[in-house]
């Protein structure tokens, strides 16, 4: 924040809009229509989307004064680790929309800010990559992984195996996204982003899934001789070996079927409870579950043995008409009661935003599509410069408000209106 004040004073401007009203719409100017329909898209009307920041608005910070606020402390603990920020990057699938190889782009961005960054599991380059990405800025940088649970139970291993080679902190199993939500913007122009190819490298770079594909062919080869094995040998060393090359290829009919299976298997829609009481058993990492909004089922997760939940609407693109995740929080956090991390996300765009989330009872909020307009404008400088400045408005709020440290915030910092 200092930084950006300085060279206000000798009238440079900052590489991104630090405000982010006008961060979007330079970033829908940079884009193209068919990546602003997916990143910045909602569910249905997009209710949820607008009730998320409807319901901040509803909360007021009331500042005190004459108190010391020269030193200040954002510094929290996550699952063992100090991270210098309560501030994730949220994971984002099918970023390749916003730049080439945004993932490693937006890893170096996290990186750069010690912050955890979330891979996607519908990331468009695999965890590896971004993870030696990330290791060149800081060896051990933290990341954590994010899970679809497959319907392939070897697949969902084979992922864990992999996140935790990578020396993940934590795993993130999305449970909001059963089934790929209504979204208008991306329907009318008949583009589902995965559909191209985009999204799916963290499957095609993936033993389990190579095996799953070729196992499909072969079967579809004994129907149809003209599928022969030679080339299911080919899509399974292109898969594995060269997401990039099975990309330019999509429009042969081998890697198709790799986007088919990806649509097939990435998502269990009958997951359940006693499912989840299995992963205990197939990772060391922690768990967190993405996606909880009721109480209930808050109360299911800490019962469960988890180590924290994201409460989260998908940034408003599931459901048209959820919840809001502020008012999510302000039920959950009293059920939780600090005995597991509570995290948040949807429409958390500024510090005084996550001042208010932290307020309400979060441990952390992530950040979703701010940092995918970053990497749009400016590639790993932009995204991170869009997440160090809620950062440093973060630093600011809390002091100006009368406050020293995140862990001192509760709800008597607000006034419901
Ligand atoms: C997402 N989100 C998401 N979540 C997840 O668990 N796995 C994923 O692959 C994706 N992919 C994805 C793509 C895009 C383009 C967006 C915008 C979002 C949801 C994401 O993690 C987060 O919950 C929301 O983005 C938070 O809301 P905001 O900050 O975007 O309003």
């Amino acid at each position: 924040q200092n930084e950006i004040y300085t060279a206000g004073v000798h009238r440079r401007k900052p590489r991104v809009p630090t405000d982010f009203a006008e961060l979007e719409r330079r970033a829908k100017r940079a884009m193209s229509s068919r990546a602003w329909a997916y990143i910045a898209g909602g569910a249905g009307e997009g209710r949820t989307m607008t009730a998320n920041r409807a319901a901040l608005d509803r909360w007021a910070i009331v500042p005190r004064v004459l108190r010391d606020v020269s030193q200040r402390n954002l510094e929290i603990e996550l699952f063992g680790r100090r991270i210098p920020a309560p501030v994730l990057f949220a994971p984002v699938g099918a970023g390749s929309l916003a730049a080439p190889e945004a993932d490693a782009l937006v890893g170096r961005a996290a990186a750069e800010l010690g912050v955890p960054y979330i891979f996607s599991n519908q990331a468009g380059v695999p965890m590896e990559s971004v993870a030696a990405e990330m290791d060149r800025v800081d060896a051990g940088a933290p990341r954590w992984f994010q899970l679809y649970w497959s319907t392939d139970d070897d697949l969902v291993d084979s992922l864990l195996a992999r996140a935790e080679a990578i020396r993940a902190d934590a795993v993130v199993v999305t449970l909001d996204t059963t089934m790929l939500g209504w979204r208008p913007q991306d329907l009318n122009l008949g583009s589902l982003p995965f559909a191209r190819g985009e999204g799916i490298a963290q499957y095609t770079s993936d033993r389990r899934f190579g095996d799953i594909v070729s196992e499909r062919l072969r079967a579809a080869s004994d129907e149809r001789p003209e599928i022969s094995l030679g080339a299911v040998a080919t899509l399974m060393s292109i898969t594995r070996n060269a997401p990039g090359r099975f990309l330019s290829n999509l429009r042969s009919p081998r890697p198709r079927a790799s986007v088919q299976t990806f649509l097939d298997i990435y998502s269990r829609p009958s997951l359940d409870w006693d499912d989840l009481a299995g992963l205990r058993d197939r990772t060391s990492l922690p768990i967190v579950l993405k996606g909880v909004l009721h109480p209930d089922d808050a109360r299911r997760a800490v019962d469960a043995g988890v180590d924290g939940i994201i409460v989260s609407n998908h940034g408003g693109r599931q459901i048209d008409g959820a919840i809001s995740t502020i008012d999510a929080l302000d039920t959950i956090a009293p059920v939780v009661d600090g005995r597991i991390k509570v995290l948040i996300d949807s429409g958390i765009y500024t510090g005084s935003d996550v001042l208010k989330a932290l307020a309400l009872g979060a441990d952390a909020a992530c950040i979703g599509r701010p940092h995918m307009y970053g990497v749009a404008l400016a590639g790993a400088d932009g995204a991170r410069d869009v997440v160090a400045d809620i950062i440093a408005q973060l630093d600011l709020t809390l002091g100006l408000a009368g406050h020293t440290d995140v862990a001192d915030l509760d709800r008597d910092v607000l006034r419901r209106l």
